[in-house]
């Protein structure tokens, strides 16, 4: 009974925290560092629901996930409820919500409609504190998905790749979150900006490091997530790199990115 109030009316005083993975730049970490960052929460004892919120749907297979439907598409659609679509992983504590390729045809079918930008945010309203976090996948533009996807969050974490081209869409984006903070949800904070596929020994990924630090300064975090094969390998056999090899650097460079983000709790 008491886990029930806590469930529905939060009485625990427990927010679960929700985030989005966003960068409208297509191949920048966003869907290994949801992964990955999920993983770490989890075997860190928290509860974790992952939504994969692009048609693509890397993070439903890199969790290993074959079959993936119904999935996100449904609940939004209404043609399937949480608890149909909300499915286990090998890591206790850490549930998804797939994708599928019908998730594209979504964006077509929201745009004519009042409600469009709020469609995820109500589906997630139900289980938003039943999860420690919960994180969204988002897909490589700023259009209606990710727009739902940042309507439904509390932060948005932004991964950043160490190239010149990296900082030519951040403002765009900024802007973006500028206006979803002035019209659609006045609570959404940037959670910060964080580097992925760093190579130390290129004299540009340090410059841009250090260019985006001297701009952002706290928004940006400290751990930088290097460039290893070993992350790039997992999702082929279904697996975060928690359970994949989690002593390669970029295992522990996400274990140490996941504790960043909940001491700051960004
Ligand atoms: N730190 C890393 N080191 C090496 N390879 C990586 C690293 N991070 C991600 N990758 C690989 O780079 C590719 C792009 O990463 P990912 O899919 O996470 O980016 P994304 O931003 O989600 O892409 P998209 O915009 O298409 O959704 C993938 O093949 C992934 O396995
Ligand atoms: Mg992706």
């Amino acid at each position: 009974m008491v886990l029930y109030y806590r469930l529905v009316f939060n009485t625990g005083g427990e927010m679960g925290r929700v985030y989005a993975f966003v960068n409208q730049k297509g191949g920048v970490g966003k869907t290994t560092s949801a992964i990955s960052l999920g993983a770490y929460f989890a075997e860190a004892g928290k509860s974790v629901l992952l939504v994969d919120f692009d048609s693509q749907a890397n993070l439903s297979s890199g969790v290993g996930l074959r079959s993936a439907k119904p999935g996100v598409y449904e609940l939004i659609s209404g043609t399937a409820s949480l608890t149909q679509v909300i499915r286990p992983t090998e890591i206790p504590n850490l549930s998804v919500i797939p994708a599928s390729i019908d998730l594209s045809g979504a964006t077509v079918e929201l745009i004519g409609q009042a409600e469009r930008d709020f469609f995820l945010k109500h589906a997630l309203e139900p289980v938003r504190n039943t999860y420690d976090f919960i994180l969204i996948d988002c897909p490589p533009s700023l259009g209606v998905l990710t727009i739902n996807g940042m309507v439904a969050a509390d932060a948005v974490l932004i991964p950043m790749q160490c190239e010149y081209f990296a900082m030519e869409g951040l403002s765009l984006l900024f802007q973006t979150i500028k206006r979803i903070q002035k019209k659609l949800n006045p609570h959404l904070e940037i959670g910060g900006i964080f580097f992925t596929m760093y190579d130390s020994r290129t004299r540009l990924a340090q410059e841009v490091v250090t260019k985006v630090c001297g701009y952002f300064k706290d928004k940006v975090f400290t751990t930088i997530v290097p460039r290893n094969v070993r992350l790039s390998e997992a999702p082929s056999f279904g697996k975060p790199i928690s359970r994949y090899d989690p002593q390669c650097s970029g295992g522990k460079a996400y274990n140490s990115l996941a504790e960043e983000v909940m001491r700051r709790g960004a």
